[in-house]
């Protein structure tokens, strides 16, 4: 079994507890504990914003009052996830160190308030938080009821203090070894007169400083990511050195953009991440926003491929910061948490367990409300995914596996949206999101990784818009190919290197021509209203279908690639806009233009059959996964329609929620979920 944590054989229930809030209210510090029984809530997060409770004048601190609430949980059976409280810094600290505080990006220092703006460089900061970190290690580490340090919060932003910016120089005469006329190269600075004599004349991209160096951009994030990691290292070092078995994770923002989250992942043991999807909204369907989410949970979990992730926070009925913030309804409640586990997740984790009275998140959403009852509809609700979950006990420590890879990569990402010109309409998140979404509607799990992720496994790589490509890459692609593998890229494939210098020769480069037989002439940025066609030969070869194109259109010239669909329309009407090329015992399949979702349904088909990869006849409004471990094999189907839905060719096994036997049709209400164990498998 992959338990996520060793001490933990069972699904985690509970939610960010903040009791440093009530202390002057033992009654309810009581009243806490007797609900989260009744909720069936066995683990709260404890102290992720409390510094200014533990050390209310520096260097005195004060850790009992939360030793007392420690114990009393474990006696109850509620573990406890521990946070480092560097996320908020406490008055005295901003007073006393104000170099502590973040610069914005038009230079300025803030004033001292808000969170998550702490500078991460500062070295009072980190010797402050090294300070507060070491007395939680030994105050908490041995503690029994411990099962995971949870650093900081949702870690992000930037700081353009002179300090980040000597760190940032650091970063780049590193890289560079130290070879300033290699930068000036890998960023083409020679253009407009931007050549660099020293690293001492960099700056960080201010607001009103040096934004066009698309090279100087990408560093700028990569150093961010790098600083910030290693300030969450300089946290975990501390605890790690202190206390030997318990794990770490920090919380994760969805697909937060400021950080290169596969270099976070990477050093802590256990990944968690906040959903809040903004569910039952006016502008898409219900299915459209759970295959959004699930996309989310799909690049979590492709993070450790071989542990469950966490989902630490989500809201049990509303939030208080999407411009509206509906109730969840009470079925998107039971099914947004199944969800999470259907994609992986052994913990459904909670912002917050009671509403703050006052203050900022004094009307977010939270299992108890001001009202102070338990027979509220969402303490109903909560209560009822509590047993659920008690319920699937036995897919605890359960994998997904995939057939299929995608890559979603920061860096290319990063350079994607700096890339100044050809269209606005870039949306590679969304391309990639589509994807994705085909996948999930025809019941085939995808992972999605970044570049430097094993892919040798997959029977299929899609590869959207992988416009930048990191050294090593395409002959990594290639290889994969030549032994059977098959890929499809896109538009925009192969322009820049890791720093974002164009290849020459034309697109896609970097030796990726030979791959797809290929080459690009030029590249068509169409208007918002525009659109092309591209017409496929069906196998019949008698007749065709055509699918819409819309924003890209490569202009194709094919080497040994042969054409499998056309351009309907314009001067390059009847030119290639899709191929497939023969590469070794592999193929590759190439994509010119954005074709819409049916064309490229139509297409992934095609490969689906070709490679033995067989789609899930699924009703619409349907998310299908698979969990299993060496013994159990668990199927989740989960309805987001108001329909009645039937599945037909349902292999034998027992329903996990219900415990009724289940053979040949499936039958599931309207926002409801089934969770199967197959019994061929049963032990
Ligand atoms: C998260 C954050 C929590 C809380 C929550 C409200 O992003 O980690 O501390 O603010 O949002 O939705």
């Amino acid at each position: 079994m992959n338990y996520v944590m060793p001490k933990i054989d069972k699904m985690l229930h509970g939610g960010d507890y903040n009791p440093e809030q009530w202390l002057d209210r033992p009654d309810i510090l009581n009243e806490d504990i007797e609900l989260m029984k009744k909720a069936n809530v066995n683990v709260v997060t404890l102290g992720v914003f409390s510094w200014s409770v533990y050390e209310p004048v520096e260097g005195e601190f004060n850790f009992q009052w939360l030793l007392n609430i420690m114990d009393n949980l474990y006696e109850n059976g509620i573990y406890a996830i521990l946070g480092t409280p560097s996320g908020a810094r406490p008055a005295w600290l901003d007073e006393k160190y104000p170099e502590a505080m973040r610069v914005a990006k038009n230079g300025v220092r803030n004033h001292h308030g808000l969170r998550h703006n702490f500078c991460m460089s500062s070295p009072k900061y980190r010797e402050k938080i090294a300070i507060l970190d070491t007395h939680l290690a030994n105050n908490f580490g041995s503690h029994k009821g411990l099962i995971l340090w949870h650093i900081s919060n949702e870690l992000g932003g930037e700081c353009y203090c002179n300090h980040c910016k000597h760190r940032f120089q650091e970063f780049l005469r590193n890289k560079y070894e130290n070879d300033i006329k290699e930068l000036n190269q890998q960023w083409w600075t020679t253009f407009w007169s931007h050549q660099y004599q020293s690293f001492e004349q960099i700056e960080p991209p201010y607001q009103n400083g040096e934004t066009t160096i698309h090279g100087l951009n990408l560093d700028w994030k990569r150093f961010t990511t790098w600083n910030m990691t290693d300030f969450m290292k300089s946290e975990i070092e501390i605890l790690k050195k202190n206390v030997l078995e318990v794990p770490v994770t920090t919380n994760f923002m969805r697909l937060y953009n400021g950080l290169d989250y596969y270099e976070m992942a990477k050093e802590i043991d256990i990944i968690s991440w906040d959903s809040y999807p903004a569910w039952n909204n006016d502008y898409e369907s219900l299915s459209k926003t759970a295959f959004d989410t699930a996309f989310d949970h799909g690049v979590m979990r492709s993070f450790k491929r071989d542990k469950p992730f966490l989902l630490m926070e989500s809201t049990p009925s509303q939030v208080n910061w999407h411009p509206f913030n509906k109730l969840k309804r009470p079925e998107i409640h039971k099914l947004s948490c199944i969800q999470a586990t259907a994609c992986g997740a052994d913990m459904i984790g909670y912002f917050q367990w009671r509403k703050g009275r006052g203050s900022f998140e004094q009307y977010h959403g939270a299992v108890l409300d001001h009202l102070g009852r338990s027979d509220t509809r969402v303490f109903r609700d909560v209560t009822e995914v509590g047993e659920l979950l008690k319920k699937m006990e036995p897919v605890t420590g359960s994998l997904l596996k995939s057939e299929v890879g995608m890559i979603f990569d920061w860096n290319n990402r990063w350079a994607i949206e700096d890339l100044a010109g050809l269209s606005k309409n870039k949306k590679y998140e969304d391309t990639c999101r589509n994807q994705y979404e085909i996948f999930l509607r025809n019941g085939i799990e995808m992972d999605i990784i970044s570049q430097e992720a094993d892919f040798s496994e997959y029977k299929l790589l899609v590869l959207p818009m992988l416009y930048l490509i990191k050294p090593g890459y395409s002959n990594r692609l290639k290889d994969y190919v030549k032994k059977g593998g098959t890929v499809i890229a896109t538009y925009l494939t192969g322009y820049v290197n890791e720093n974002t210098l164009c290849h020459l020769g034309g697109f896609p480069g970097d030796g990726l021509q030979e791959l797809f037989g290929l080459y690009i002439e030029e590249i068509d940025s169409l208007y918002p209203n525009d659109s092309n066609g591209v017409s496929i030969l069906m196998n019949s070869h008698q007749s065709s279908v055509t699918f819409s194109v819309s924003d890209f259109c490569d202009i194709i010239k094919p080497q040994d690639a042969t054409v499998i669909g056309r351009y309907t329309k314009d001067f390059y009407a009847g030119t290639p806009a899709l191929t497939v090329n023969s590469y070794g015992d592999g193929m590759a399949y190439y994509v010119g233009a954005r074709m819409d979702e049916k064309g490229m349904e139509y297409l992934y088909q095609k490969i689906w059959k070709e490679i033995g990869i067989t789609p899930k006849q699924l009703p619409e409004g349907i998310e299908y996964h698979v969990r299993s471990n060496e013994e159990d094999t668990f199927e989740f189907y989960l309805n987001y329609t108001n329909e009645v839905k039937n599945i037909m060719d349902i292999s034998e096994g027992t329903n996990l929620i219900t415990g009724e036997k289940i053979s040949q049709e499936l039958s599931i209400n309207p926002y409801d979920v089934t969770v199967i164990k197959l019994t061929n498998t049963e032990k």
